[in-house]
C-alpha cells in the first residue's frame, strides 16, 4: 500500500518584497517588487511531498478569508488532502518576506489562525494520524499542540520528525518522542544552548539531543550542506553548487525532499541525498511552495557537489 505523510503545521500567505539590499535598521531602501505566495512552513513541506509524488494529508488552520481561500486552494491543486484543515474565525496567517539580489531574505511570522490549532483539534482528528506512517511538525503553531501531536504519533508508532522552526528552546517532553530532528545551526544552537562553529561542536551538540531520546539529528548548513549524526556514526553531506535566487523554504524543500524518500525505504543516506537535490532546484527560483520541483524534476537533476572539507562557520 502507498505510504502517507502527515504534516501538522502552518499555512500562511507570504507577502514577498525584493530589494537589492535588506536594509539595516533604521533604513530605508526602494524595493522592486511585491509578490502574494503561498506559504508557511507545513504548509510548504506538505507540497514539497505532494509534489513528490507521496501522498499527504495536512492538519492546520486558515482564517475565514480570502488569503486562507487561495492558500488551500494552492495545497488542494498540489495535490494536498485538505479535508481535515479547519476554517476559524481569525485572519490567516500571514509572513512578510524581504528578498535581496543574492537571495538572501529575513521572514517576520504573523501566526493568525496558526496559533489557534490545540490539542484538542488534534484529538479531534485522530483518524488521520491512524491512517499515516510518518508525522512531520514544526514550530509555527503552539508548543503544546506539538508536544502533545508528537505523543499522538509516538503512542500509535509512527515515525516522528521535528523540524524545530523557527528557533525556540526544546523540553525534553518534546525531545523524547522526537525520532528525526532536522534542525539548521542556529536551531541547534538554541536548542543544545551550545555555541556551533564547526564539526565538532554540531556532533557533541547533536550527541546531547539523542541523549534525551532523539534517534537521529539532521543540520542542514546551507551552502555548508548537511551533517548527519546518530549514535555511531556522523557525517558531512555536501551541497550542490547552484545559482541562489531566492533562499526561502529552502529548509522546507530539503524535508519534503528527504521525507518523500525516507518514508518509502528508511535508507537516511538516500533520503538526505533527495532532500538536497529538492532543495537545490528550490533555491534556484522564486517563492515556497511555487518553487518546489517535481519528481521528474529532482530524478533528472544533475550538477555537481561542492568540494567535500570540513564545516566550519
Ligand atoms: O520556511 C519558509 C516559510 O517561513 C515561508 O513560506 C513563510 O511563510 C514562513 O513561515
Amino acid at each position: 500500500m502507498d505510504k502517507t505523510a502527515l504534516v501538522v503545521g502552518s499555512i500562511n500567505m507570504d507577502l514577498v518584497v525584493n530589494t537589492d539590499e535588506i536594509p539595516g535598521i533604521g533604513e530605508t531602501v526602494l524595493g522592486n517588487s511585491l509578490i502574494q505566495n503561498p506559504g508557511g512552513k507545513g504548509a510548504n513541506q506538505g507540497v514539497a511531498i505532494s509534489k513528490l509524488g507521496k501522498k499527504v494529508n495536512f492538519l492546520g488552520m486558515v482564517g475565514k478569508d480570502g488569503l486562507g481561500e487561495k492558500a488551500i486552494n494552492y495545497m488542494r491543486d498540489a495535490g494536498v488532502n485538505i479535508d481535515y484543515i479547519k476554517k476559524v474565525d481569525v485572519t490567516t496567517g500571514i509572513a512578510i518576506i524581504n528578498v535581496d539580489k543574492h537571495g538572501n531574505n529575513n521572514i517576520i511570522v504573523i501566526p493568525g489562525a496558526n496559533e489557534k490549532v490545540d490539542r484538542e483539534y488534534l484529538e479531534e482528528n485522530l483518524c488521520v494520524f491512524k491512517t499515516s506512517d510518518i508525522v512531520i511538525f514544526q514550530l509555527e503553531i503552539p508548543m503544546d499542540t506539538v508536544r502533545c501531536g508528537l505523543e499522538i504519533a509516538k503512542k500509535l508508532g509512527k515515525i516522528t520528525i521535528l523540524n524545530p522552526a523557527p528557533a525556540a528552546e526544546l523540553e525534553d517532553d518534546i525531545l523524547k518522542n522526537v525520532d528525526i530532528l532536522i534542525p539548521n545551526e542556529h536551531e541547534l544552537k538554541r536548542i543544545s544552548k551550545m555555541e556551533i562553529d564547526n564539526e565538532e561542536s554540531i556532533v557533541t551538540a547533536c550527541r546531547l539531543l539523542i541523549e534525551k531520546g532523539v534517534d537521529k539529528v539532521i543540520v542542514t548548513l546551507g551552502e555548508n550542506g548537511v551533517f548527519y549524526v546518530d549514535k555511531s556514526q556522523y557525517r558531512l553531506f555536501p551541497s550542490y553548487d547552484v545559482e541562489v535566487v531566492d533562499t526561502t523554504a529552502a529548509g522546507d524543500s530539503f524535508i519534503g525532499g528527504f521525507v518523500s524518500s525516507y518514508i518509502e525505504d528508511k535508507d537516511v543516506e538516500k533520503a538526505i541525498e533527495t532532500g538536497q537535490k529538492t532543495a537545490a532546484i528550490c533555491i534556484q527560483r522564486m517563492g515556497a511552495q511555487k518553487a518546489m520541483p517535481t519528481k521528474k524534476e529532482v530524478e533528472g537533476f544533475n550538477c555537481e557537489k561542492k568540494k567535500s572539507g570540513k564545516a566550519s562557520f
